[in-house]
């Protein structure tokens, strides 16, 4: 992993295009997040410029994403969510979803060449590092033959009863590091009685146990809150759980997750 990759980042999915926004990016800069996840298709990023453009860019990581619908204009989409975000350059980019099989029989062909656009990108000096998102292993095995600039980061959804074990480890052994999306599961987790019995334990809540979790197996969440107070907390992740308390919670079944698995995705083209 990338020494100066933040081991957790800030989330802006469902947050409007609004002043709002720009507040809670500001208080999640203060509270110490040095990396917001955006994306084009979330359709707020001109109020996260907002705030990025009044913050200091040192050691601040701003990544977005390509959408879908842009696999054609690789370059113009960027250029945009640059603009829009108010940053000269991108630190990360992803490709949000990798073209799927279900309805691109030439899924990694495409997958190749949006790839190869995002490469020039970073050729160009506009991104700083580039990556992926929702990829599965079948997905990674064929792009990354074609890679001449390798993917830093797969971001991927990840969390107590998603625990996407052997995909981490295929990306551990890729040297490709993996960001956990809805850690909390938008917060469904936080209610469950395995976490608040684990929380009251460690004399934590939910939602620190969570992601002290991802954490200690090397996994780089990355968390939403509106809440000043719950973004801070969130970050106080200085303690241990032990190797049992680690193991049942990578264990736990049955807490359900998103369903959208990339291999026969038709939602998003
Ligand atoms: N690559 C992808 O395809 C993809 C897909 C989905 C998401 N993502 C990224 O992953 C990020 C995180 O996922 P997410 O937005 O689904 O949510 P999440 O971080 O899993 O959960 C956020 C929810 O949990 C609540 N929460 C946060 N901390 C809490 C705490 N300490 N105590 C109690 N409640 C707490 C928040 O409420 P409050 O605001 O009230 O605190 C919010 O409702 C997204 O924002 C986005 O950046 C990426």
């Amino acid at each position: 992993m990338k020494s100066d990759l933040p081991s957790i980042g800030f989330g802006t999915w469902k947050l409007e295009n609004t002043a709002d926004t720009a507040e809670i990016i500001r208080n999640a800069l203060q509270a110490g997040y040095r990396l917001i996840d955006t994306a084009s298709v979330y359709g707020n990023e001109e109020a996260i410029g907002s705030a990025i453009a009044e913050a200091s860019r040192s050691g601040l990581w701003v990544s977005g994403k390509l959408w879908n619908e842009d696999r054609n204009r690789v370059e113009e989409a960027c250029e945009k969510t640059i603009q829009n975000l108010k940053c000269d350059y991108l630190d990360l980019y992803l490709m949000h979803w990798p073209a799927s099989k279900a309805l691109h029989p030439d899924w990694a062909e495409i997958n190749a060449s949006v790839w190869a656009r995002m490469e020039s990108l970073v050729q160009a000096g506009i991104v700083r590092y580039i990556g992926v998102s929702n990829f599965n292993q079948t997905q990674l095995e064929a792009l990354l033959p074609h890679c001449s600039v390798f993917p830093l980061v797969n971001q991927i959804e990840l969390h107590p009863g998603w625990p996407q074990i052997e995909l981490t480890e295929y990306c551990r052994r890729s040297g490709i590091a993996v960001q956990a999306w809805s850690p909390l599961r938008s917060g469904k987790l936080l209610r469950k009685k395995e976490l608040i019995s684990l929380a009251e334990h460690y004399g934590r809540t939910p939602a620190q146990i969570i992601l002290r979790w991802c954490v200690q197996r090397g996994v780089i969440p990355i968390v939403k809150s509106t809440n000043p107070q719950r973004m801070r907390s969130n970050l106080d992740l200085d303690f241990s759980l032990s190797e049992a308390d680690m193991n049942d919670l990578t264990s736990l079944s049955n807490l359900g997750w998103s369903g959208l698995d990339s291999e026969t995705l038709t939602l998003f083209g």
